[in-house]
């Protein structure tokens, strides 16, 4: 038998005024995206936005249901609909931010389990890293260069 180390490098920032201003900008609208999420029972409001190879920046937001298991994240709709609306398109980058009605949110909030795995079909589908940004309200943002950092041993079409 052997142990196999797995490793993922993640990149922090303190401040958004450290990244380029193209992934401020793309924040940007991520953090407006957020402001429109319907989360009226967690009160968690999530916003990403997305940008793809021809130049569009898609947007999403969560979505809930009085039948909790309806509703869907942030990361899900935005990225289905750039799938619906650009099915050729590839994704470049993805920025999230999340923050509680109820309290300050200051530290990076990740995308979830299902997110990661509904992104990483997209990784594998397009053949090229999907680079990702995420935060809270404020405070420090980590950037993974892609999905796959932040899901290792994943389950990908390869084993059907
Ligand atoms: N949520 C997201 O939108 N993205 C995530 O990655 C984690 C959770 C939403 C789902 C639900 O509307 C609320 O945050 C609380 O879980």
């Amino acid at each position: 038998m052997k142990d196999v180390k797995i490793e993922s490098v993640l990149t922090v920032y303190d401040t958004l005024e450290e990244l380029p201003e193209g992934i401020v900008s793309l924040m940007k609208k991520a953090s407006e995206a957020r402001l429109n999420a319907y989360a009226p029972y967690s009160k968690f409001l999530v916003g990403a936005a997305i940008l793809l190879d021809n130049g569009e920046v898609v947007i999403g937001n969560n979505q809930e249901n009085a039948s909790y298991p309806s509703g869907l994240c942030a990361e899900r709709t935005a990225i289905y609909y750039a799938g619906a609306k650009f099915p050729k398109a590839k994704i470049v980058t993805m920025a999230l931010t999340a923050g509680s009605q109820m309290q300050a949110t200051t530290s990076p909030i990740p995308p979830c389990g299902a997110c990661r795995q509904a992104i990483a079909e997209y990784e594998v589908k397009q053949d090229t890293p999907i680079e990702i940004y995420f935060m809270g309200e404020t405070g420090k943002i980590v950037k993974s260069n892609s999905l796959a950092n932040l899901l290792p041993l994943g389950f990908d079409r390869s084993f059907l």
